[in-house]
């Protein structure tokens, strides 16, 4: 008897942080995967297999799997802590592999909702919008306030996603936006002006370099929300300089990864690996 499981990463392409409050944000599904495997076993629950040794790995199983019985193996694809979704991949792939264990398949409803437990867990506030990409694939448009998605015809999107090398905990990164919110409101409301300036675009059947300007401003402004850095700054200038037609970080912030719209992204990559910056094609994913 075998559980099996797998769910996708994603990155933000625009309107993170606004989306915890109220604004609509974009975000893709994209082609690095966590799979789970379960298994029968006597005793309690437990992680036999994990790409990395972590609490918050355990924390995740005892929150979505059932406390006895379960030999539990996590392969993944997906760099974690680069606000790439690794947690909420995680939780719905857990989610879809209970399901694949009691011989039936789990919903895109179930996965939201109780992937939305752990996210809550591990994030605070979240807005959901990480776990709603993994669980539908595909690139769509976030609405906090359903919550609720409608798909975008963003086609075989390929980013560029360069890695800062450090992680930023989103945790951290939200609460502190919180907390001075009554300075950053104006900033806040920006960014979703510039999100729903991206949105027309996009459902107009626009591409992402057509939405090059609002993605660059957009990163303009998560600076000014105190959530970029230097090494991200310095990022996405590298990859302007080298012909991106926008660059910004995605999804939290506080380290993780860039991403850059080029019309070349496998010459960009070979370009960030010769200058020491981990970097890959981030495709978008069923
Ligand atoms: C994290 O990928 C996106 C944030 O907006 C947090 C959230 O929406 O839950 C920073």
């Amino acid at each position: 008897m075998k559980g099996r499981g797998k769910a996708p990463g994603k990155v933000i392409v625009t309107g993170e942080h606004a989306v915890v409050y109220g604004h609509r944000a974009v975000a893709m599904a994209i082609d690095r995967h966590t799979e789970v495997e379960l298994t029968p076993r006597d005793g309690p629950t437990s992680i036999v297999e994990a790409p990395i040794d972590d609490a918050r790995l355990q924390r995740c199983v005892a929150l979505l799997l059932p406390p006895d019985g379960l030999a539990v193996r996590i392969r993944s694809t997906l760099p974690i802590g680069r606000g790439l979704g690794s947690s909420a991949s995680l939780s719905v792939a857990l989610v879809r592999a209970l399901a694949s264990y009691e011989g039936r398949d789990a919903r895109y409803d179930e996965c939201f909702e109780k992937a939305f437990v752990a996210e809550r867990h591990f994030h605070g506030t979240p807005s959901g919008i990480d776990h709603a990409t993994v669980a539908s694939g595909g690139a769509l448009v976030f609405d906090p306030k359903g919550p609720s998605f409608e798909r975008l015809p963003l086609g075989d999107t390929r980013l560029v996603a360069i890695d800062s090398g450090t992680a930023g905990d989103t945790k951290v990164l939200v609460a502190g936006v919180r907390a001075r919110m009554s300075e950053l409101r104006s900033v806040i409301d920006d960014i979703g002006a510039v999100s729903e300036a991206v949105i027309a675009r996009l459902l107009a059947g626009g591409t992402l370099f057509d939405a090059a300007p609002e993605l660059r401003e957009n990163q303009r402004l998560l600076s000014a929300l105190g959530v970029s850095t230097e090494r991200i700054d310095a990022l996405v200038a590298w990859a302007l300089a080298r012909g991106a037609a926008a660059a910004k970080l995605s999804g939290a912030g506080g380290g993780g990864i860039v991403i850059a719209v080029h019309e070349d992204p496998e010459a960009l990559v070979a370009n960030a690996l010769g200058a020491g910056h981990p970097a890959f094609v981030a495709a978008s994913a069923a």
